[in-house]
């Protein structure tokens, strides 16, 4: 597919590295912490912008970190942000909106959207409420349109987000265990009209038993437009091939 210009970078997991328009966007932070994330990837000290889906510890785990080294703006729902900013990130660096809700921030639009999921917060061994999960919805200066599903089932009103917003690209969980597997992210794409679709959120732990072959052959069946992109961790889609 055509990016536009845009670099998308997964990290693996839920984790994606974006370059757009000389910005560096983090979505899910989970870096050091991430068993799949290569090695170069772990330790980033710059973010133009931080996204957050939801707080559970395979999203947020390194954001604390980047979010102090790099002063970036966060983007979570409201109460995620509370909890952020009780551990110290200032207020001013915080865009802690809600569903249906967007922001500006380092050039690009970011949309907060369902997630059909759930959202405590490891708080020292204490879950703490997160607030409800999310998707984002991302629109870069490019004009490129990312759909991050963030942990999430399928779900009908995925129909009004490709209404909506039209997502040029979606990034969805394929694993299943804590999020949907290959066929309901197979409907997803459906559902979403998806031009393109990345999956993430599985082969990191062994419970994350979906794998991108499954989701090929029901992709045949629900969604055979969907043009299916399959990276390993580290992978950009979008960089110059060499
Ligand atoms: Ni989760
Ligand atoms: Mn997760």
């Amino acid at each position: 597919m055509d990016t536009r210009g845009v670099k998308i970078t997964w990290c693996g997991h839920a984790t994606f590295r974006i370059q757009s328009a000389g910005k560096t966007y983090y979505i899910d932070p989970f870096l050091a912490h991430n068993p799949a994330c290569p090695e170069a990837e772990k330790n980033p000290k710059h973010a133009d912008a931080i996204l957050l889906t939801h707080g559970h510890t395979d999203h947020l785990a390194d954001l604390l970190p980047l979010a102090k080294s790099s002063s970036a703006p966060v983007v979570c729902i409201i109460e995620t942000g509370a909890w952020l900013a009780s551990k110290g990130v200032p207020q001013s660096q915080l865009h802690a909106i809600n569903k249906g809700g967007s922001v500006s921030v380092a050039g690009a639009k970011v949309t907060m959207v369902h997630a059909l999921h759930s959202n405590g917060i490891d708080d020292g061994g204490r879950m703490v409420y997160g607030g409800d999960p999310a998707g984002l919805v991302i629109e870069f200066a490019e004009g490129l349109r990312i759909y991050h599903a963030g942990d999430t089932d399928v779900f009908g009103d995925m129909a009004l987000i490709a209404e909506l917003y039209k997502p040029d690209l979606v990034l969805l969980p394929i694993g299943d265990f804590f999020t949907m597997g290959p066929r309901g992210a197979a409907l997803a794409c459906r559902l979403l009209k998806a031009p393109a679709v990345v999956p993430m959120h599985f082969g990191t732990f062994p419970v994350l038993t979906g794998t991108p072959q499954e989701f090929r052959e029901q992709l045949r069946s629900f969604s055979p437009s969907t043009e299916l992109v399959v990276l390993k961790p580290g992978e950009t889609l979008g960089a110059p091939r060499s």
